[in-house]
């Protein structure tokens, strides 16, 4: 969704560092981007409609000068991409800025009311309300502190807010509910944004806010207080874990392929999170009476897959849930008996956050894997484990789809042992073979990259795509068909290859591409009957599948050679080809893999 960042300077201007911020945030929202700072006691603002070098080209973000400021990427919920409803917004005098992401649940009654006190409304998000509060509150006498405190108490809603006003020059207030917010504490200044990204070059120390906390920075200083009792809290800065040198390019053309190719070293990092979080997590699913696994798009997709590997390896039965259903469809079933392993990349998404708050309720075991260690689903996870895939800013989730499934792997290792489906032979067996993962898929990597770039070619002008995967492979399509249709926006379906015969076939037309995931596993025999199905009707069959199977080639008109792996370990290698199909397509069609139209990384809004 979208994104803010704040910053403060003891000395010199603030605008190229607010600038550079905001393109490490671009991720999180750029349908429009704006910029706000004080100079001279006056606020002075630049917006526009786009990315934020389109922006930047027309207004000169750089052009404001000033020591202090607030800027935003925007990613629309309420009105439209305009200059009017871009950030920041104003109030009234034109002295209150606002940037915000979140939902302002109330703003229609807020806006109702402010109007009939007299203020004007220009434009048509949720956020310019809070703008108008706050004017009121000054207009009582109060400080821009104390005015925030009291306006926000008329908020319903999810916010992360920064707040300037220029007759206090040298504050940014900061407060946070259910969106990420996080203070970044400085020798030069003070900072605080959606995501440490912005400011990890400035300091490496930082505090994240927590729900219905305000906070105020100053060049020099900053402080904390509870919302509630306003009073103040103290609390000491931790250390960032990600290094400035991590979210550049790297000399790839875009963030996609560079987190795609990083994936050996992602996966190795995941190999190794540390054992007694495995075994603390492993624990209680062992024991639940039911387990459900909880995500949202890829992140469903690998508790999809996991489910194969909880039950194959360690024949506990799970449930794959997506996040925004669980409520409806299970919520009434859980207890303290239930355990819920949450998944979610960012630690953020709206949906999934609901799920944990909703099963703390019902004193179910709430637990989650996540590459955000200070993200909000680890406070409200009794237990949780981190990736440590490193910041992942393409839009599209690749590497930590990989290190997801890895993680589920050897939780179903560790729940295998102790459920004493396993034997430690076995146990030790399997880790060994967990161990050559990164190398296999560095190969996969290099060996199929140029075979990728071939199908991509042949995939560009179609317009429909099938992806048929068939047991734990059915994951494989999934994904493989998300990453296709939401980076090269060519519409594709994907079913469990024994599907195909109940709706998809009646599609198959000649040269309908179908892409077929067939590794040798227990399915192989019966997949060969469904692409003959496929084939006998005119499909154009793709086939990613071991490189000695000779039967498959011969019945596929397109065939990437993959390597023989163990069943379970199949979709952490066969999704990198499709993830680089999906890739080459959208740049052979001219579009930015990064930024997807309408696609935020990470959702924070129901
Ligand atoms: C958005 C992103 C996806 C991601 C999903 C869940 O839709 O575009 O790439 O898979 O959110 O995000 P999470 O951070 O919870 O894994």
């Amino acid at each position: 969704m979208c994104r803010i960042f704040a910053a403060c300077l003891k000395d010199g201007k603030v605008s190229p560092i607010l600038k550079t911020g905001l393109k490490r945030l671009e991720y999180g929202g750029y349908d429009s981007a704006g910029m706000a700072t004080i100079d001279n006691g006056n606020l002075e603002i630049k917006k526009g409609v786009g990315k934020i070098d389109e922006v930047d080209r027309i207004v000169n973000f750089e052009s404001l000068n000033g020591n202090i400021g607030i800027a935003h990427n925007r990613w629309a919920t309420h009105g439209y991409p305009s200059i009017t409803n871009a950030h920041p917004l104003t109030d009234c005098t034109g002295e209150i800025a606002v940037v915000h992401n979140g939902v302002i649940e109330n703003f229609l009654e807020l806006k109702e009311e402010l109007i009939k006190n007299g203020h004007e409304i220009k434009s048509r998000t949720d956020t310019e309300v809070v703008a108008h509060l706050v004017e009121e509150e000054v207009k009582k006498g109060n400080d821009l502190v104390k005015a925030c405190l009291k306006a926000i108490k008329r908020v319903e809603g999810s916010y992360a807010l920064a707040i300037i006003y220029s007759k206090e020059p040298d504050k940014i207030v900061l407060i946070r509910k259910e969106s990420p917010l996080y203070l970044g504490i400085g020798k030069d200044g003070n900072f605080a944004s959606s995501d440490p990204v912005a400011f990890v070059d400035k300091t490496n120390l930082m505090i994240p806010l927590e729900d219905y906390e305000l906070a105020v920075i100053t060049p020099y200083y900053y402080k904390i207080y509870s919302i509630k009792d306003e009073k103040e809290i103290l609390r000491n800065p931790v250390e960032i874990d990600i290094k400035p040198q991590m979210i550049e390019k790297g000399g790839y053309p875009h963030y996609m392929l560079k987190e795609i190719f990083e994936q050996p070293i992602s996966l190795y990092y995941a190999i190794n999170v540390q054992r007694l979080y495995l075994n603390a997590i492993a624990e209680p699913m062992s024991r639940s009476k039911v387990n459900f696994l909880i995500g949202a798009g890829t992140s469903y997709h690998s508790c999809l897959a996991g489910s194969y590997m909880y039950s194959k390896i360690s024949g506990l039965a799970t449930i794959p849930v997506v996040a925004s259903e669980f409520i409806q469809q299970y919520g009434n079933t859980l207890d303290p008996d239930t355990s819920l392993l949450l998944v979610s990349q960012s630690g953020e998404t709206a949906d999934v956050l609901k799920v944990a708050s909703y099963a703390r309720m019902k004193a179910s075991t709430v637990m989650s894997i996540t590459n955000v260690v200070s993200s909000t689903i680890t406070r409200l996870s009794r237990l949780y484990l981190v990736q440590q895939a490193g910041p992942e800013i393409g839009v599209a989730a690749t590497k930590t789809y990989t290190s997801q499934l890895l993680i589920h792997l050897l939780l179903a290792l560790e729940i295998g042992k102790k459920r004493e489906k396993i034997n430690e032979n076995e146990y030790n067996e399997y880790y060994t073979k967990i161990r050559s993962i990164p190398k296999a898929a560095e190969f996969v990597l290099k060996s199929t990259d140029q075979k990728a770039k071939q199908a991509a070619e042949m995939l560009k002008d179609y317009t429909h795509i099938f992806y048929l995967g068939r047991g734990i492979n059915t994951a494989t399509a999934f994904e493989g068909r998300l990453k296709m249709l939401e980076i090269a926006y060519i519409p594709s379906s994907a079913f469990s290859a024994g599907e195909s015969k109940h709706g998809p076939i009646a599609l198959i037309e000649k040269n309908t591409p179908v892409i077929f995931i067939a590794p040798k596993d227990e399915s192989r025999k019966v997949i060969l009957g469904n692409i003959m199905e496929i084939k006998s009707r005119g499909g154009k069959i793709i086939t990613l599948g071991t490189n000695d199977d000779r039967e498959l080639k011969e019945v596929s008109d397109f065939y990437i050679d993959m390597p023989e792996a163990d069943e379970l370990i199949t979709p952490i290698l066969y999704i990198l080809p499709l993830q680089l199909i999906a890739y080459y397509t959208a740049v052979l069609k001219g579009l930015d893999p990064d930024k997807p139209r309408n696609l935020a990384k990470s959702v924070t809004v129901e």
